[in-house]
């Protein structure tokens, strides 16, 4: 009569189990309670893996050595195993020490004498076992019929309950997975509204900055020693805070300005000319013209992406180097489109920029297109966001290939136009 109360017990505890750490427990204690056996264990055979057992989780005296040796059993070795999962019925080996069936190597590593398997078997199929037993000092103990009848019934309760735990950690994992899903696209609009928050403040900014370089070089008299410096410096931060807002103005989603048919070759010769004073005359540039169709842009948006790829060559090469740009025509199919990020087959105007500088890690290289990605003390990381920003806007892409230590290439490909 007593057992009957402690299996309806448990068997109550066991519908209440919301995860594989409260199923342990309820078993822990229910073997504890209608056998003379201290310790148990769940095993799970994986469908997927039919070549072993994993014992999933462990109460009493074996916890510890289940969890410090491989929870993972082959099953191949364990001729019990293959009993259990082929027949589906309980299985007790007297005396694990010289009973043939067990796996001598196991049996050496947990301790174990006695040992009782009770199949779990749902909708027909076992699909784990239910173990326990003694160990080490304890013995040989073997099982009473009542003990084995007992762990019979609470075995056949542990079967739905381990079915619905299993439902519970899919569901959560489900959940979990939509949740990040929906943090990322947060995260996107949060993006979104920063370039446009970006873009306005840019606006102003670069007003209110004209009309301080415009009072700087109203200056009528000529100013002297420390204040032409002083002068000079302000001038040169007031350029470089205009060279920014410029950058957060592209990068918001700022109206492109008209787009109009254009030769991307005159486009490197005009960026060259402005930005070639403020390369080293120690580096060389280069411009191979080649043939190339035209393309349709925003003047200012291209030349603004060819000028922060030189200056990140520039950069690159340090001292001494070389920089090559050049400018020709490119058909694509799937096949080598499908090798490019973002690539897709047509026919292209394609500008390379290479330098041999010290290229860029593997692991680095699909970062440096985000947004504030640098690894310069002074940079601020908007130059190859506002590249892929306005390469996007013209309905092209953007890749980069680089063998550390042999320099780095970044390539544009724009459509061509018909
Ligand atoms: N040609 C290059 N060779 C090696 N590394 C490069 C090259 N171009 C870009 N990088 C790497 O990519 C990073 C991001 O470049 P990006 O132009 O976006 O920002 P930045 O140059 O660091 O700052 P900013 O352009 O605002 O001055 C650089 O800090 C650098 O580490
Ligand atoms: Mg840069």
């Amino acid at each position: 009569m007593r057992t009957v109360e402690q299996i309806l017990r448990h068997s109550g505890e066991l519908q209440q189990a919301r995860s594989l750490a409260d199923l342990m427990r309820t078993t822990g204690e229910a073997v504890q309670a209608m056998t003379r056996y201290h310790s148990a264990w769940i095993a799970w055979f994986d469908p997927d893996r039919v070549d072993e057992v994993r014992v999933l989780a462990a109460s009493g005296a074996v916890e510890a050595t289940v969890w410090e040796t491989s929870p993972v059993v082959p099953r191949g070795t364990d001729a019990m195993v293959e009993e259990i999962a082929a027949g589906g019925r309980v299985i007790v080996v007297e005396d694990a020490r010289t009973d043939p069936r067990t796996n001598k190597e196991m049996v050496a590593r947990f301790g174990n004498r006695t040992i009782v398997n009770v199949p779990i078997i749902l909708r027909g199929s076992v699909r784990g076992m239910l173990g326990t037993g003694s160990f080490g000092d304890e013995g040989v103990v073997v099982p009473t019929p009542q003990e084995l009848e007992s762990l019979a019934i609470f075995a056949s309760q542990l079967a739905p309950a381990f079915d619905r735990v299993h439902a519970l950690a899919a569901q959560a994992k489900a959940e979990a997975a939509q949740l990040t899903l929906h943090r990322h696209l947060e995260s996107l609009q949060r993006v979104e509204l920063m370039g446009v928050l970006a873009a306005g403040v840019a606006h102003d900014l670069n007003n209110l900055l004209s009309v301080a370089m415009s009072s700087l070089a109203s200056i009528d008299r000529r100013p002297l020693g420390d204040d032409a410096e002083a002068l000079a410096d302000a001038t040169t931060a007031l350029e470089r805070m205009g060279d920014i807002s410029k950058q957060l103005l592209l990068l918001g989603r700022e109206r492109a300005g008209p787009h109009r048919p254009l030769d991307l070759n005159d486009k490197v010769a005009s960026t060259l000319a402005l930005v070639r004073p403020s390369i080293p005359r120690s580096i060389s540039v280069v411009h191979a013209r080649g043939a190339t169709p035209m393309v349709e842009g925003d003047p200012v948006q291209l030349e603004q992406a060819v000028a922060n790829l030189v200056i990140n060559a520039r950069d690159a090469v340090g001292k001494q180097g070389r920089i090559e740009l050049s400018v020709d025509e490119q058909l694509l199919d799937e096949v080598s489109a499908g090798r490019m990020s973002g690539g897709r087959p047509g026919r292209f105007a394609r500008l390379r920029v290479s330098d041999d500088g010290p290229g860029i890690p593997a692991e680095l290289q699909r970062r440096v297109f985000d947004p504030l990605f640098t690894t310069k003390p002074l940079g601020t990381g908007l130059g190859l966001a506002v590249v892929s920003r306005v390469v996007e806007q013209h309905k092209g892409f953007v890749s980069v290939h680089s063998v550390p230590g042999h320099g780095a290439t970044f390539e544009l490909y724009l459509p061509a136009l018909q």
